[in-house]
């Protein structure tokens, strides 16, 4: 696929039903950026300055580096990749570059203060602005950079979180119908995986391939804190047969017992900043498993009918190491997801209550480590035909203790429609290093890419930020 391939947009999974778009003109992708702009400042209105700029760990970023890395990404690719412009603040590029500048060295390196940082992201802006103006809209970058600055826009929210700053931002789940440990069947058969050719997608969400699988069971909804609870108060950190070795290495290194997300949200919200460690021994010690990709996939769009419910509080971690699909090509840029491929990464499917709404996605691949906290991540439960479903007695005690809900509905009803009508792309950048492109790599060449030349000009997120 050739990236004069991605100019229409028509996602063919059975939840969009907008068709064709309308072109939008340099002054409504203008609009969307300043749009976005909005939504991530508001983000940070009224934080002290000192919580911009405080140190959150090895895992995460001051707050103040994601406004210096969103401009430089920005300028990197609207201003110096689309119209060859010098870089506008080269001495900026390796430090927020996300590689040259890992997470862990963020809070050593010279960044720019609040005020400093808002005038390079205005300055980087006024000269996107102008070159929009005067080329007019690239329905692939532009795409791309509204989404890279929605992206970390979640990415904040994590830091946020982490810090006691996300206030009125961190407005817990909303119930789900269920307990998480309800599963409905899902018959043998093909699907198609992925997302089409039309349209904007990530380099991994494609090419869209048959997948078959034999039959299997998959959770109706996220598992919730209370289930969570029970399982805690059932020995679930203390029971050594229900954890991998890695998984009980790190829980023992980082002296973690329970979740504690767990015990201050709604008992009937999904389980929250879990790792995929945790949810493979919450899974283990319900006789169960996580789903592959594929199952969660096939469930949620692929059937005919879709099964899953809950989708969209929280990331749902899978079986899946991340890798590409079948044919994959890497575009517009390695860095993007290719150097994350088979490297112990796991896949994460759906989108959180902190994903930007226009970006929720069926087809989206979020990838993690097995032992992140942060992501808003959670758990959904999946059987072969095999497994067994109940629970050990400790379980079932500690269920009945808590009179955990059981309100099991009936498959087969339509799920929870993505908030803003589809594809849109998840938290990204919530995971690994970063996807951001190597700007300083860029400085040192610019002929990394190959000549782009796409003749329709539309931009999807921009059609959603507008009416949204
Ligand atoms: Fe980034």
């Amino acid at each position: 696929m050739r990236l004069s391939d991605v100019a229409v947009w028509r996602f063919e999974g059975p939840f969009e039903a907008d068709g064709p778009r309308a072109e939008l003109s340099s002054e409504s992708v203008a609009a969307a950026l300043t749009k976005a702009r909005s939504y991530t400042l508001r983000l940070i209105d009224g934080l002290p300055l000192e919580a911009l700029h405080r140190p959150l760990g090895p895992f995460m970023s001051p707050l103040i580096w994601d406004l210096g890395h969103i401009a430089a990404y920005e300028d990197l690719w609207l201003s110096h990749r689309c119209a060859g412009s010098a870089l506008l603040r080269p001495d900026l590029a390796s430090v927020y570059d996300a590689f040259e500048t890992p997470r862990a060295t963020r809070v050593d390196v010279p960044l720019l203060a609040y005020g400093d940082a808002l005038s390079f992201m205005q300055e980087v802006r006024d000269r996107t602005l102008a070159t929009l103006a005067d080329r007019g809209p690239h329905p692939v970058f532009h795409e791309m950079v509204l989404r890279h600055e929605l992206q970390h826009t979640e990415t904040m929210l994590q830091a946020m979180r982490l810090s006691g700053l996300d206030g009125a931002h961190g407005s817990g789940a909303e119930a789900v119908d269920g307990t998480g440990l309800e599963l409905v069947d899902v018959p043998a058969g093909c699907f198609r995986m992925g997302a089409s050719e039309d349209g904007f997608a990530y380099d991994n969400e494609r090419p869209r391939h048959v997948v078959e699988l034999t039959p299997y069971r998959i959770a109706r909804t996220p598992v919730t804190n209370a289930s969570w609870l029970a399982f805690t108060e059932g020995g679930g950190y203390r029971r050594r047969e229900w954890w991998s070795d890695e998984g009980w290495s790190w829980k023992e290194k980082y002296d973690i017992g329970d979740c504690p997300s767990s015990r201050s949200g709604h008992p009937d919200a999904p389980v929250c900043h879990v790792s995929w460690f945790e949810a493979d021994a919450f899974a283990r010690g319900h006789g169960l498993r996580l789903p592959t990709e594929a199952e969660w996939a096939k469930a949620a769009t692929g059937g005919g009918e879709a099964l899953l419910h809950g989708v969209g509080s929280v990331w749902e971690w899978t079986a899946t190491e991340f890798a590409g699909y079948p044919g994959f090509v890497a575009e517009p840029y390695r860095e993007y997801s290719e150097v994350f491929f088979n490297r112990g990464y796991r896949v994460l499917r759906g989108w959180s209550r902190a994903t930007h709404p226009d970006l929720a996605s069926w087809s989206f691949r979020n990838w993690d480590l097995r032992q992140r906290r942060q992501l808003f991540a959670g758990v959904r439960l999946a059987a072969s035909r095999s497994m067994g479903t109940s629970a050990t007695t400790a379980m079932v005690a500690a269920w009945e203790s808590r009179a955990v809900r059981g309100k099991a509905r009936g498959c087969g009803e339509s799920p929870t429609p993505p908030a803003a009508g589809g594809h849109g792309g998840g938290a990204g950048e919530t995971a690994p290093p970063s996807r951001g492109p190597s700007v300083g790599e860029a400085v040192r060449s610019s002929e990394a890419l190959p000549e782009v030349s796409i003749p329709s000009r539309r931009v999807d997120l921009a059609s959603k930020l507008l009416s949204s």
